[in-house]
């Protein structure tokens, strides 16, 4: 725990941890864009923007449902990482909040479905629409509540008898809140960029969302997405200092400790690095030169995740020694599989790329017809 993540750990232990963290950060990606997607238009639903035709609400009704699978799928690869990784505390969390937990699934069946009706021509006009954006934003509001409190059950291993002798079914921490606020705002600047880059590429693409829509709407949902990730930047930094201050030892020791101090920097860097940018886009609204914001917004993510993976060893190490962990990370890194694994990563990437490439080229010659 003295050096940074993951060097210090043996060998099998720090090939999880990688794999773990580049995996979840994917479906963080996603998840980001679903979360804050569906919020912002069930938001804009209620204040009577789904009434009429608009780019965000257009781009948004679009790629929900594919963003969505996206987030699933993509969130498979962390699951089995995580059971490797940590075995007893996942499971165990798993099996107390059992029905609790298991409710996820219709939830998100529910929601998925819930998107579909959003963009069908069928279900138009402001008040249909605002319910089905509502109703998916609650079911992944639930899919957030459940992984935090899941998350927060895993490293409370003082807690589990007693929450079993009490039949509970539901976590609740002071932490909670905080924590689950950092993700719910800060899945805001990311869903903004990444409907930027959308706006962007169609502005290069001859779906030009101006031709649609005019400059005007254009230039002001750009504007829009820039306060939203700036509203949702700083309302993240709070719940992050409220965190930071109701977290146990393993969130201070993680603070100060070199194993995760450094990405909590890289993150922080990369957040002044966005509130810069962002600003920066509320003066000009002209979605050019996105790169650096694109990097800004991945340290943060990346450095957050990371820090995220810091307060979980060390609450696992001040519980008792890691050990028995490393033994197990050893002999599951000693059953082989790992070429079927990137051959099988290599296969779904290029499938997942395929299908984009076919709906892209299809809707681009659907709009040149
Ligand atoms: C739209 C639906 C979903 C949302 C909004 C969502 C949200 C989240 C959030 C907020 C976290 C971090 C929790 C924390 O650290 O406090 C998380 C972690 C995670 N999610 Fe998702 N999630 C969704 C769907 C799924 C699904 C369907 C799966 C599994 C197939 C999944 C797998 C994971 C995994 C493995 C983690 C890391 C768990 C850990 O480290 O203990 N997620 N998710």
């Amino acid at each position: 725990m003295d050096t940074p993540f993951p060097f210090g750990f043996p060998a099998p232990t720090a090939f999880y941890l990688v794999l773990f963290v580049v995996t979840l950060i994917v479906h963080v990606v996603l998840m980001n864009y679903v979360l804050a997607g569906t919020a912002v238009l069930a938001v804009s639903g209620l204040r009577g923007g789904l009434a009429r035709p608009n780019p965000l609400a257009g781009i948004l009704g679009d790629w929900l449902p594919f963003a969505l699978s996206g987030a699933i799928t993509a969130a498979i690869a962390p699951l089995l990482f995580v059971q490797i990784l940590y075995r007893q505390p996942f499971y165990t969390a798993n099996l107390l909040l059992f029905n609790r937990w298991m409710a996820m699934l219709p939830v998100l069946i529910v929601g998925f479905y819930l998107l579909y009706v959003l963009k069908a021509p069928r279900f138009e006009g402001r008040w249909p629409r605002t319910a089905a954006a509502l109703g998916a934003a609650v079911c992944f509001l639930f899919a957030a509540w459940s992984w935090t409190e899941n998350s927060l059950l895993t490293l409370a291993g003082d807690q589990w008898a007693g929450f079993y002798q009490a039949e509970r079914i539901v976590h609740w921490e002071p932490a909670l809140l905080p924590r689950l606020g950092m993700w719910i705002f800060g899945a805001l600047p990311t869903m903004a960029l990444v409907c930027l880059l959308q706006i962007a590429n169609s502005n290069r693409g001859n779906r030009n969302l101006e031709t649609r829509y005019g400059p005007d709407a254009v230039t002001g949902t750009v504007r829009l997405l820039a306060w939203l990730a700036l509203a949702g930047l700083a309302a993240a930094v709070a719940c992050g200092l409220i965190y930071a201050a109701v977290g146990d030892l393993a969130v201070r020791s993680a603070l100060t400790g070199p194993l995760g101090r450094w990405y909590l920097l890289l993150g922080l860097v990369g957040a002044a690095a966005q509130f810069a940018l962002w600003w920066g886009l509320v003066r000009d609204p002209t979605p050019r030169r996105l790169a650096p914001l694109t990097l800004a917004t991945l340290a943060t993510i990346a450095g957050m995740t990371v820090f995220r993976e810091a307060v979980r060893l060390h609450a696992l190490d001040l519980q008792a020694s890691l050990q028995p962990y490393f033994d197990q990370h050893a002999v599951a890194a000693g059953r082989g599989g790992f070429v079927a694994f990137l051959v099988f990563a290599a296969l779904n990437v290029g499938l997942a790329s395929l299908c984009v490439w076919i709906v892209r080229t299809g809707r681009r010659q659907q709009v040149s017809n």
